[in-house]
């Protein structure tokens, strides 16, 4: 028998705690036709990457479909249904031809927009193909990832552009995509959670980003143009470092950058990351982004963590990855677990029936707010926030920052804390009012 709040208050309750795990359907249940999956199909998604593209199709689950990604002859990406809508065999043992994908079954063509080209088996004056598509969504491929837009196509948005996209003049976009055997909102919500870097990073596991990580921050979370942010500010010596990330719906992260707070870096928006997670099924997803890496290294006393590490030749390639992948052995997670650790262990599907959350939770019950919110707004016929149906007249400005400053610590921890909240508040005006804004600082280097 399931046990009364009262009783899960006493010691020894586990007999009493309820077995049921109900899912949340707006959050969690992402197919087609549900309310999730309704949603995340209005927007553009990442399926694979450029590289995973060679002589054979691929055959891949994104939203619940079953599909093939691959790119013709003439260099134009396509995403189709997997099954052949002739009888049904799998495209993934097709031949990719100069204009689609040849079944292997009965030979029947197909276009990239799922038109058949040809069915050469059926006799002259067959017009099957003339009848029927094959099921294709629209692909876009970008900076090596190729998307897809899964929704129904007479509400077809632009391809989003963000003033991210600008730094692929100062930096190299390295794609990369990481496979999380658990529901997409167990990995995305994470970014929203900024004090466990506090803790599974750092004071738990090592070091896996910089010593100072290990300061617990204030944090304040807000909403911006494209989604929701928050600012963390951690006192490290002499220094104060706020380091904010973007959340932009429905399920972008921009993640800045990493810092030591050893030196004033002020506005660093260099050698971030910016990653999709977007669902297989319910219970598996994909990290798909880049890893950024700044071709110019600013001279000394104007740099932050990286340019010290890349001037001293450390190899800082994704930067951003540790403690995301199932790589390391099972010992090793569990003497030193990272992200993925943290994220699949709460299971395949975890119940929100069974969180107790705290205040520095916040971060995570606004960013479900913002995404049922757009749930129930698709559902309703409605345009949800962060979908540009049109190309904006400039790209969308995103937040994500690093700032470090010399800032001598207050007498007490409670003045220091106030002098935290202060310090965040005043930068992200400033960010948010434009004063600071990638362009600029891209041109005053
Ligand atoms: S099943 Fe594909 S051509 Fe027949
Ligand atoms: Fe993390």
């Amino acid at each position: 028998m399931a046990g009364s709040e009262r009783t899960l208050k006493r010691p020894f309750n586990a007999y009493h705690r309820d077995r049921a795990m109900p899912v949340d359907p707006e959050l969690q249940e992402t197919g087609w036709g549900m309310p999730c999956g309704e949603y995340l199909r209005r927007f553009w998604q990442p399926v694979a990457l450029s590289e995973d593209l060679g002589d054979r199709p691929l055959a891949l689950r994104i939203l619940g479909d079953d599909l093939v990604v691959f790119r013709d002859g003439s260099g134009r990406p396509a995403v189709l249904e997997k099954h052949c809508c002739h009888r049904g065999t799998s495209l993934e043992f097709g031949k990719i031809e100069e204009q689609g994908i040849r079944c292997c079954y009965h030979g029947w063509l197909f276009a990239p927009d799922g038109a058949i080209l040809e069915t050469p088996g059926e006799p002259p004056g067959s017009r099957v193909r003339d009848k029927v598509f094959q099921g294709a969504y629209p692909a876009h491929e970008f900076a090596g990832i190729v998307f897809a837009y899964m929704g129904p196509p007479e509400e077809k948005p632009a391809f989003p552009d963000y003033d991210l996209w600008a730094r692929r003049a100062v930096a190299d976009f390295q794609p990369y995509k990481i496979h999380n055997p658990c529901n997409w909102l167990q990995v995305r919500e994470n970014e929203m959670d900024p004090v466990h870097i506090t803790f599974l990073h750092t004071r738990h596991s090592g070091v896996q980003f910089t010593p100072c990580y290990g300061a617990v921050p204030t944090i304040e979370w807000q909403e911006t143009p494209v989604g929701m942010m928050y600012v963390s500010v951690r006192r490290w010596g002499d220094f104060l470092y706020l380091r904010s990330n973007d959340m932009i719906l429905p399920n972008i992260a921009r993640v800045a950058g990493i810092e030591d707070a050893e030196g004033e870096t002020e506005f660093d928006r260099r050698s971030g990351a910016t990653n999709w997670v977007v669902p297989i099924d319910d219970a598996n997803c994909w990290t798909i982004g880049w890893d950024e890496v700044d071709r110019h290294i600013p001279e000394e006393g104007r740099d932050g963590y990286l340019d010290r590490m890349a001037r001293r030749g450390a190899n800082m390639l994704n930067p951003n990855s540790a403690g995301q992948t199932a790589e390391p052995t099972y010992e090793m997670r569990q003497a030193a677990p990272g992200d993925w650790d943290a994220w699949t262990s709460q299971g395949p599907v975890t119940s929100h029936s069974r969180e107790h959350l705290g205040l520095t939770d916040r971060g995570v019950t606004m960013y479900r707010r913002l995404v049922r919110d757009g749930v129930r707004a698709v559902a309703a016929g409605q345009v949800p926030k962060g979908l540009q149906a049109e190309a904006p007249p400039e790209p969308l400005r995103t937040f994500a920052n690093n700032t470090v400053k010399r800032v001598p610590p207050a007498p007490t921890e409670e003045d220091d804390r106030a002098l935290r909240l202060e310090f965040g508040r005043e930068i992200t005006e400033r960010i948010m009012r434009g004063e600071i804004r990638y362009t600029l600082h891209q041109a005053a280097e």
